[in-house]
Parts: structure tokens; sequence; C-alpha cells
């Protein structure tokens, strides 16, 4: 018998050798190589698909996140600490998912979904996945109907469109939290759904935003998620996407939504330290290289529907927190990149007691103008213009030159037209009524008042309208614009008042 030639020996061990590692199974289970600060390295898995909801022992679910050649980085959501090394992993076949539906409303929740108000279980017979890719151009259709704030300065300068992306910018404590919950606050008794997501802030802060929502009567068209600072990064990570999947379901089912993410500078640090522990490259500022798209992703997917896809929307309030009044930061940049505009806050506006605090010339609203009803158009139309010239003039006033007649009417206007944009936060003006001061101002009849009677003045108008001539407002309000017959009262009326008005803020 000839002996085996050393091709078919060589042959043999390397089919044995290619066919040792079947011997464990490592496509469906996987074994734990570290675990710490809310992520888990495992060893195996290799049939895990990104995004792939895994499940580890004591019930923590993670999610694979970094496909390697032999390991998966993997978020933890749980108790880290019930997690050893060396202990099982197993594939779920899922993706993750949050409960949506109207069950939600008035509760307060975790990125999971899971209750953190005491208020029992969430009934919930429906999940969505918290990723899902943004409905395709053809999908949808031009933002037409506005989202009323009932912020005066808002609604007449910086329109905002169900259906868009609005950006809140500025320094902490410039009132970017304060003019997302007025405009909750504002949808009482309207059909506009809201969804309020937070990330990394204090528990007690987030606290004190439920119990304001739940005073004002807001909660209970309301959703608040919440992953607060004392939450591992993971959860700060993905509970916009949470947020934005419950807003969709809303859209989805042909209503209006309306969700605010306060706020992405936040978002922003947790995903940076997800993807530092997970040993992802670092690009600038340390931040991953895909952090532009991870928020981009996000908005993308606001949108207004196409009336035969049910004709919902879902509007977005993103929030960033810049320092020092600088926008050029990267993230900053980003999301003003893949927003459609901006409302720009200011420390030095909000501690001049001009509050809200907008720098109306750099603010805009790209699509919102569309959406403005006609009356605000009527009687807006030239006030961002003219508030903005006014802000440069009074700069420039300051000089202390001689200034003609004309440039001093300018500058007495502009700061009436300034003292009647200051609102206190909680309280929404309706549409007729911003319409009434409004007009009011532009038209000169604010002239002789001293600046500080102007809002004692708004007041007393606002008072007489009601009392003596409810009839404009109602045409107002039912005809969304200011017909002839409507000025003519109007005007009227505002003559009339003059004497009144005088003694009531004498
Ligand atoms: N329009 C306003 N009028 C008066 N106070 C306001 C107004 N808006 C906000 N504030 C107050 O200013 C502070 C900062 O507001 P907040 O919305 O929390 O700022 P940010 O979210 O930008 O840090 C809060 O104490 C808030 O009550
Ligand atoms: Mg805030």
């Amino acid at each position: 018998m000839a002996a085996r030639s050393s091709a078919e020996i060589s042959s043999i061990l390397r089919q044995q050798i290619e066919n040792f590692d079947q011997v464990v199974e490592t496509t469906n289970v996987g074994t734990v190589i570290d675990i710490g600060d809310g992520i888990a390295h495992i060893w195996g898995l290799s049939d895990a698909q990104a995004m792939e909801l895994l499940e580890f022992p004591n019930q923590v679910m993670g999610l694979a996140f970094n496909l390697e050649e032999d390991t998966v980085g993997a978020m933890i959501f749980g108790d880290g600490s019930l997690i050893a090394e060396g202990d099982e992993v197993r594939c779920t076949g899922r993706v993750m998912e949050v409960p949506v539906g109207d069950g939600l409303l008035g509760r307060v929740i975790d990125a999971l979904g899971r209750p953190l108000d005491g208020k029992g279980p969430i009934v919930s017979d429906k999940t969505r996945p918290i990723e899902k890719i943004a409905h395709g151009v053809i999908y949808r259709q031009p933002v037409t109907t506005p989202v009323q704030t009932g912020i005066k300065a808002l609604d007449s300068m910086i329109p905002i469109g169900r259906g868009q992306r609005e950006l809140i910018i500025g320094d902490r404590q410039t009132g970017k939290t304060a003019i997302a919950i007025d405009t909750i606050i504002n949808q009482k008794g309207g059909n506009l759904f809201c969804i309020y997501v937070a990330i990394g802030q204090k528990a007690s802060q987030v606290a004190n935003i439920v119990e304001t929502l739940d005073r004002a009567g807001a909660l209970a068209y309301t959703v608040v998620v919440a992953a607060t600072a004392a939450d591992p990064a993971p959860m700060q990570y993905i509970a916009p996407y949470a947020g934005c999947a419950i807003g969709e379901e809303i859209m989805e089912s042909g209503r209006d939504a309306l969700v605010v993410y306060d706020d992405l500078t936040k978002h922003a640090w947790a995903y940076r330290q997800v993807s530092l522990l997970l040993r992802r490259p670092a690009g600038r500022e340390a931040y991953p290289g895909d952090v532009f798209y991870c928020h981009s992703r996000l908005l993308e997917r606001a949108a207004r529907l196409r009336d035969d896809q049910g004709g919902g929307s879902l509007t977005a309030l993103p929030i960033i927190e810049t320092q020092g009044n600088d926008v050029s930061g990267y993230i900053p940049t980003n999301v003003i990149s893949i927003t459609d505009g901006q409302i720009y806050l200011e420390s030095d506006l909000f501690y001049a007691g001009i509050r809200p605090a907008l720098n109306v010339g750099i603010s805009v609203s790209r699509v919102g103008g569309a959406a403005q009803t006609r009356a605000m158009r009527q009687v807006a139309g030239r006030l961002k213009l003219d508030l903005a010239q006014f802000r440069e003039l009074a700069a420039f006033s300051q000089i202390g030159s001689d200034l003609d007649r004309a440039t001093r009417a300018q500058l007495e206007r502009g700061m009436r037209i300034q003292e009647v944009l200051k609102q206190p936060q909680y309280h929404p003006v309706p549409l007729a009524q911003q319409v009434l001061t409004l007009w009011a101002v532009t038209n000169g009849y604010l002239d002789e008042v001293p600046i500080d009677k102007a809002r004692a003045w708004e007041d007393a108008f606002q008072g007489y309208m009601e009392r003596s001539h409810p009839q404009v407002a109602q045409a107002i309000a039912t005809d969304k614009q200011i017909s002839d017959s409507t000025l003519e009262a109007l005007r009227a009326a505002a003559e009339q008042f003059k004497n009144e008005g005088a003694r009531a803020i004498a």
C-alpha cells in the first residue's frame, strides 16, 4: 500500500482545522469580554446585525453597534453591574423598539418606553423601531399650516410651519427651553400632539418641566421622554430617536405632532462618549466622524406627508446650547445646516430685559412664511426689517449725535415695537390678539404712549377690544385675515380707545 502523499495529509489537516471552530457555535451566541460605562465587547455573535437587540443575562438588553471581525461592541441598556466577563449573550433577531400610541399621552417615560411617573404600566399595543429611514421626497408635501407658538415675536417674525425643523440656539439661560415649553402649552385645545425629549438635563429640571406642563393642562396631549444627566450615555443617545418614533406614529396616523429635542449638544456629547468607549476613531473635537449623520438622519424624519399618505406632520424643534454665543462650533454649524431656520437667543438681550431674547437680525424661518396666516402677514410684513433696522439705529444713536426727525420717529416706533414684543413665560397670546396689538403699534397708536407704559397700554387695549368690540377679534380668528370691514371696525375702535387708553395708563 502506497504511503499517503504529503498533499493528502495536509488537505486532511486543513479540513480539520477549518471545521475546528464549528464545535462552539459562535453565530448567535457570544461571550462578554469586557464591560463597563454602559459598553460591552462581546466575542462571537458573528451573525449579529448592526443595531440588533442583544440579550444579556438578568434581563439586561444591549444594542449591537460596532461589528468587527471577531467581536461586537454593544451599548448596554439596564444595570451593567449585573453582567460579568464570560457571560453569555444572544442575538434576538429584533431591532430596538419603543411602545407608541395614544396610551403614552400624559406619561413620562425613559428612552426604552418604561414609565418614570409612577402612574402604572404604559398602555400600548404597538411598538416601532426607534431608527427608521426618513420619508422620501415623493411622500412629502410643502408646509402650509402654522404651528402657533403663542409667542408674539415668533409668530409674527419667525413663523414655524407644521413639518418644519426649526432650531432654537443660544447660550445657557437665554430662554431656549422656555420657548419650547410655551409652544407646547399654547397647543391646549388644539390638534397638535407634543413630545418633549429631555437629554442630559438635571433630573430636578425635568421634574419642574413635567410639573409646569401638568399645571398648564398641557400634559394630557404630551409625552415626555427623559434621559437625564444621571442616565448612562447609551440611554441619552437613543432618547431622541425614541421620541421621534413616537411622533412618527402620530404623523402616520394622519395627525400633527411636534417633537422638542432639548438638547442636541448634550446628545452629541453622549454619542461622543459612546463612540470613544467603543474605540471608534475620533475626529474633530474627538467627535466620531458620523456625528453629523447622527443628527441629520434624526431631523430628516420631520415631515409633512402628502394627503394620500394621511396628510400628517412631524415638526421638530431641536435645541442647541452654545458657549459664548459661538454659533460657529462644530455641532452648532452642523445642526444649523440641516434645519429650515434658526431662532437665535442672546444673553445680552436677555439681561437687558428683552425677553424672549430673540436676535431678530439673524433669526430666520425658511419655510414657515408660507404657513403664516394671512392676518398675521397683513400686520407683520415689515416688522422684522423695521425691528432689525431699529436695533442698528439704536446702537448707532448711543454715540449721541444729533438725530433728524425722521430718525427719531423711527427710533420711537422701534422702541414701542420692541416693548410690545416682550412677553413673560407661560402667557401665550392667541393669533387674533397678537394681530390687534401688532396692528396698533405699526399704525402709530402707541407713538404717544410713554415707553414704560407700552405694555400697560397693550393690556388695556386688549381688555377694551374684548369688552366693547369682541367681534373684531372673532372675525380675525375665523377669517384668518383682516377683511376691509374688519379693518374699518378696528380703526374706529382704536380711535375711540385713544382717550380711554390714556386714562387707563395714567
Ligand atoms: N420670556 C421670559 N420672561 C421672563 N423670564 C424668562 C423668559 N424666558 C425664560 N425665562 C427665565 O429665564 C431662565 C432661563 O430660561 P431657560 O428656558 O431655562 O433657559 P435655557 O433653556 O436657554 O437654559 C429661567 O429661569 C426662565 O424662567
Ligand atoms: Mg434649557
